[in-house]
């Protein structure tokens, strides 16, 4: 049995639906136990005994929202200075506005996560493009759902993104399962 938690912060909903299908994709991987989660209420514990994390967060700013930075800041220092989570299997994925023609710092949310699961030593799982969805609900980095029209007006998240979500949640729990146990970072090259 491996682990996979799924954490979230959302105001409006958009991301809190793309983290159900993440988490619904990652438990329709045999033999995974998933739990999903708001930023605010996870703890060291949830991260050290998950073998696969996922964060996915609105696009604030053109970068994360607060509870997710917070809990980076807080919960993921601590394990970065105890390297508990290297080796592990990390992913992200976003929900915006999307407002203009590129992307409105969707990109830009997802790499500085990736940055932070980078610094922890964890192996991130991209997203193909051969993924259901992926033309209108992906980029390479994960699932990216436009949640707001052209005039702005809330559309909520496309059915194309929930499908790459879900997927995204599957890649995820299998590259889980093949890396599980084995600690693939040593001290050395041997
Ligand atoms: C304070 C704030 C800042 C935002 N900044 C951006 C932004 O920079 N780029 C973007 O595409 N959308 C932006 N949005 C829109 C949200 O990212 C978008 O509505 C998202 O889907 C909301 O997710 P939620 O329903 O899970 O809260 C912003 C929303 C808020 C409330």
């Amino acid at each position: 049995m491996i682990q996979v938690l799924v954490v979230y912060a959302s105001d409006y909903g958009n991301t809190q639906k793309a983290a159900e299908e993440v988490a619904a994709g990652a438990r329709s991987v045999q033999n995974t136990r998933v739990f999903l989660k708001r930023a605010e209420e996870v703890t060291e514990k949830d991260f050290s005994s998950s073998d696969g994390v996922v964060i996915g967060t609105p696009v604030h700013m053109g970068s994360c929202d607060w509870r997710i930075k917070k809990l980076i800041d807080t919960v993921c220092s601590e394990l970065w200075m105890k390297g508990t989570m290297i080796g592990k299997v990390a992913g992200v994925f976003v929900t915006g506005s999307g407002f203009g023609n590129s992307g409105g710092g969707a990109e830009l949310a997802m790499l500085s996560l990736l940055t932070n699961f980078a610094q922890l030593g964890m192996i991130i799982v991209p997203l193909p493009k051969s993924t259901p969805g992926y033309a209108r609900g992906g980029l390479q980095w994960g699932p990216c759902a436009r949640s707001a029209g052209e005039n702005m007006e809330q559309n909520g998240v496309s059915t194309e993104s929930l499908e790459a979500a879900r997927c995204h949640g599957a890649y995820i729990a299998r590259t889980a399962h093949v890396l599980a146990g084995g600690r693939i970072f040593g001290t050395g090259c041997a």
